[in-house]
């Protein structure tokens, strides 16, 4: 059914870039979101100027609520659903062995892995997380839960198996031969890509290809993963893993991989050149649709080959601070030219409304340091969790942001559902200036938003909630 939703509109065009974020950042405090009966975007402006052929549509009152885009996570973990706030004290590799392997080994029981699929959607909606890039259980039985409720519930996801071919012994049930590391990654993108409509274009299920990290796979794996992907990308096939997010001098993930394969820079295990002396073995991962989560430790010549060859970073600065990975350094890394989206990285992240990530970005960048030290623009924090998400997944032609064209993915945000929040907000910006001061107000929800205000979620016009 095409219908108008009435509410205040708050979202950054898909026109900005990080650059141009607050230029594009647009605020109508009466405005109508025109949706039709494909769930696409007709109309999003003033309601005064609601064009003539909605004019006959239903209409939803959503005032005094939000109207925002639905938020995209560019990296979270799907078998870690139930892992956030675990005291282990140690950092990555410590935290795996002891922590994480052992956890998603429990989800070969079919009955734990349906419960989390389940409860990870639901997770997802009530924090707004529309369009999720999902790292997912090694077991099948566990994926084919995950895109089933997924699908079921009108979600968006690109998701793979978490591949490992190797590991230490707490991740032995994890392992797979790597001739099977193909066959199960080949079967998944058969089985679950572009699944719900035929066709990638229109799809809201997707595959990536995810090797956890160079750690966990040999050369083999990579070469043959390499294979795959060039043969699957053409047909929207994504490539996600994580690069450099602990650099313990000698014993960290750094040193631990450019050991392991003797190559000059970690960069090159993803870039084809993962043989000793960073020498040739196999194709490269990187270029569009491929996510590299984290990017804390890069080099210059890393940071480079990142953005000229078009592959976009995950930032995830509440999993950073948890982790003691240090943060991922914001202006030199934006300098390079790459596209950095949001992700919370659940479970190493303990948070998964992405508002609240954004609230830890903003300090994290505060505290670098010197020169490196930056107070992000509102509009650079709504643009990293919508429009630069979406660019990163090469979605941004069909959602990121509440342009009209789009496709309709977003939420209902009352302030009045979540304690204080509605006093705070109308004390700083009074009803009576809230068009005029749109960069304090979306600061304040930023800042202060808990998923208790999230009172409705779209996905393509049809609520999810
Ligand atoms: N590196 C390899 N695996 C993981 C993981 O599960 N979480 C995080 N944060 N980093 C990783
Ligand atoms: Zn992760």
């Amino acid at each position: 059914m095409s219908i108008v939703r009435r509410g205040h509109i708050l979202h950054v065009s898909s026109r900005a870039t990080l650059e141009t974020a607050r230029e594009h950042l647009i605020s109508v405090e009466d405005g109508a979101l025109a949706v039709d009966d494909e769930g696409r975007i007709a109309y999003s402006g003033p309601y005064s100027a609601l064009p003539h052929q909605c004019r006959s549509w239903a209409v939803r009152d959503h005032r005094p609520g939000y109207l925002l885009p639905g938020l995209i996570d560019t990296h979270i973990h799907f078998p870690q659903v139930h892992s956030t706030g675990l005291y282990v004290g140690g950092q990555l590799l410590d935290w795996l062995d002891r922590h994480i392997f052992p956890t998603e080994s429990r989800f070969a029981d079919p009955n734990v892995a349906a419960d989390a699929a389940w409860a990870f959607c639901s997770r997802r909606i009530a924090v707004g997380t529309t369009t999720a890039l999902v790292f997912g259980s090694a077991f099948p039985a566990a994926q084919n839960a995950l895109f089933a409720a997924t699908h079921h519930r009108g979600l968006r996801m690109i998701c793979g198996r978490t591949i490992q071919t190797s590991g230490p012994p707490t991740a032995k049930k994890l392992l797979t031969s790597e001739n099977e590391a193909i066959s199960l990654t080949r079967e998944e993108i058969s089985r679950w890509h572009a699944k719900d409509t035929g066709n990638a274009a229109t799809a809201l299920l997707h595959v990536a290809i995810t090797p956890r990290f160079a750690l966990s796979v040999t050369p083999k794996t990579l070469a043959e993963l390499g294979d795959l992907y060039h043969e699957a990308r053409g047909s929207g096939v994504y490539f996600q893993t994580h690069f450099s997010e602990d650099n313990r001098p000698g014993v960290g993930e750094v040193d631990s991989t450019k050991r392991l394969f003797q190559t000059d820079s970690y960069l090159d295990v993803y870039d084809g050149k993962f043989l000793p002396g960073s020498r040739p073995g196999g194709l490269s991962f990187l270029g569009p649709r491929a996510v590299l989560a984290h990017t804390v430790h890069a080099t210059d010549a890393e940071l480079a080959r990142i953005a000229q060859t078009g592959t976009a970073i995950s930032h995830c600065p509440t999993s950073q601070l948890f982790l003691g990975s240090g943060t991922m350094p914001w202006r030199r890394t934006v300098a390079s030219g790459a596209t950095v989206s949001l992700g919370s990285d659940i479970g190493g992240g303990d948070e998964w409304l992405l508002t609240r990530v954004l609230n830890d970005c903003y300090k994290v960048h505060m505290n670098e340091q010197g020169a490196a030290q930056v107070a992000l623009h509102p509009a650079e924090l709504l643009y990293t969790a919508t429009v630069a998400g979406a660019k990163a997944l090469c979605l941004d032609e069909r959602i990121g942001s509440l342009d009209s064209g789009k496709e309709a993915d977003f939420l209902v945000v009352r302030t009045q559902d979540q304690p204080w929040l509605d006093e705070l907000i109308e004390k700083v910006v009074p009803k009576e200036h809230r068009d005029l001061e749109a960069e304090q107000l979306l600061f304040s929800l930023i800042m202060g938003m808990k998923e208790e205000a999230i009172s409705e979620v779209y996905v393509r016009g049809r609520l999810v909630s």
